[in-house]
């Protein structure tokens, strides 16, 4: 794989005159975006710019092709067999919700989750919790990456409805045994849904071999735009949802006193849809199949490989998961003893052109039950070769060198001392190393206002 020739792709890692290429770390948040995936978003616009499955004309007739083609080409990435199980959406977050609440729910019914969730699959729950007496059973996860398959069979064993898992978790990048716990689920009568935002831009999935139930994506994650998300099902699983939402598009006909609703999948994508997004999602999952997943997996293990090994000696560096970062390809997080992680996060950004999210990742809980105020996550794809890694550490070895191990809030020292904190993330207030990090060059502008938004905290 020719990193070169790939990040040649990105427009947003050209150099320009008032900023050289950014080190850009972050991609389990957001993705860059290649120039066909651009390309294919403006063609839309500019030469057909009609919507679906309403009008005859030539734009109508074009933009129907292109989007019923990303669709079946969706089933093919995701290993769908029937594309009808493919819903767009506008991201992952959206398609675990409308498996909440298209679900018909009993009191009672339990849904496991492990205690390692983002946000989009704990909060759709627990709503369900208030509002349809649905019980919600946690999985603890080990903090060595290894997954407990006695602790899943009793969860499961007590009468599970629904299991929710992360295929790939945002926060260390672990990943779960799919197929695993699929089948263990099943035999209990159980349905699967398995958050796929970390794994299905990074490693090949193949759904129906696996027999998975439900898999949300986003394709902001995997190189496409913004606001376009897949839920991929099985026919019968969609058969069992009510839809989120209905208005055109999503109705055979209807009277002033009543609906026939649409066949799946069409039932569910109410209104005139997301079609760049869409047509340009198809554009990226191309390109990751011309460049290859299990490429991409290899060279990120590469960069995480060096990473991980030129920081292992740092006293002040912990890891967090999986130690071996061949287990958790796509993520480096760790903390810093004695610094503020967003303290770290924009020094690296101001001083190092470094980007990586600080914060607490949208997994509040796992922060919350452990005491912990936030971390650091570098997140690799395939546009990051050997010098994103040697910069990173570069920037972090600085910033141990200039930033004293004193113990500050969001620190693994202060960790230790004090309880968990309430709010947003990890502030700058007291404590924090924010002054000693704005002490430090060299930098460019805006540090004093970023550093006031308490930003990266999520
Ligand atoms: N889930 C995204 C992240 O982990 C927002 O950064």
């Amino acid at each position: 794989m020719n990193v070169d020739r790939i990040r040649s792709d990105f427009p947003a890692l050209d150099a320009r005159a008032d900023r050289p290429p950014p080190v850009y770390l972050d991609s389990a948040c957001m993705s860059l975006v290649p120039r066909p995936v651009l390309r294919a978003m403006e063609e839309y616009y500019r030469d057909y710019p009609g919507c679906a499955g309403r009008s005859l004309h030539r734009f109508a007739e074009e933009v129907g092709r292109r989007y019923e083609a990303a669709r079946s080409a969706f089933a093919r990435f995701l290993g769908r067999d029937d594309p009808r199980g493919i819903i767009f959406l506008r991201n992952a977050t959206e398609a675990i919700n409308l498996v909440g609440q298209g679900l018909a729910w009993s009191r009672g019914d339990r849904v496991l989750i492990s205690d390692q969730e983002h946000n989009s699959n704990l909060i759709v729950w627990q709503r369900l919790v208030a509002e349809r007496g649905i019980r919600i059973e946690v999985l603890p996860l080990s903090a060595d990456g290894s997954f407990e398959t006695e602790l899943l069979e009793r969860h499961l064993a007590g009468g599970v409805r629904l299991v929710s898992l992360f295929h790939t978790s945002n926060l260390d990048g672990r990943s779960l045994p799919v197929r695993e716990v699929t089948e263990r689920a099943h035999d209990h009568g159980a349905l699967v849904l398995f958050d796929g935002c970390q794994a299905a831009p990074h490693r090949a999935v193949d759904l129906d071999r696996e027999g998975v139930d439900y898999y949300a994506v986003s394709a902001h994650k995997m190189l496409g735009p913004t606001g376009t998300g897949v839920l991929a099902a099985t026919p019968a699983g969609l058969e069992r949802l009510r839809p989120l939402l209905l208005g055109g598009e999503t109705v055979e006909t209807s009277s002033l006193t009543g609906h026939t609703l649409r066949p799946v999948p069409h039932r569910f994508e109410a209104g005139l849809q997301n079609y760049a997004g869409v047509i340009g999602s198809h554009a990226a999952i191309d390109y990751l199949a011309r460049v290859g997943l299990e490429a991409i997996e290899a060279q990120q293990r590469e960069v995480n490989r060096r990473v991980t090994s030129a920081l292992e000696g740092e006293p002040r560096i912990h890891p967090i998961g999986p130690t071996d970062p061949a287990e958790r390809p796509s993520i480096y997080a760790f903390t810093i003893d004695g610094v503020d992680p967003n303290d770290a996060a924009l020094f690296l950004d101001e001083g190092h052109r470094v980007m990586i999210r600080s914060g607490r990742h949208c997994v509040h809980s796992y922060y919350e039950s452990r005491g912990l105020p936030g971390n650091l996550r570098a997140s690799f794809y395939l546009y990051n070769g050997v010098a994103d890694a040697e910069a990173l550490v570069r920037g972090v070895r600085e910033l141990l060198e200039r930033l004293p191990g004193r113990p500050v809030s969001g620190t693994s020292a202060a960790r230790r001392a004090s309880p968990p904190r309430r709010g947003s993330g990890p502030s700058r207030a007291a404590g924090s190393t924010g002054a000693a990090a704005r002490s430090v060059p060299p930098r460019r502008t805006g540090v004093r206002g970023r550093a006031g938004s308490a930003r990266g905290s999520g």
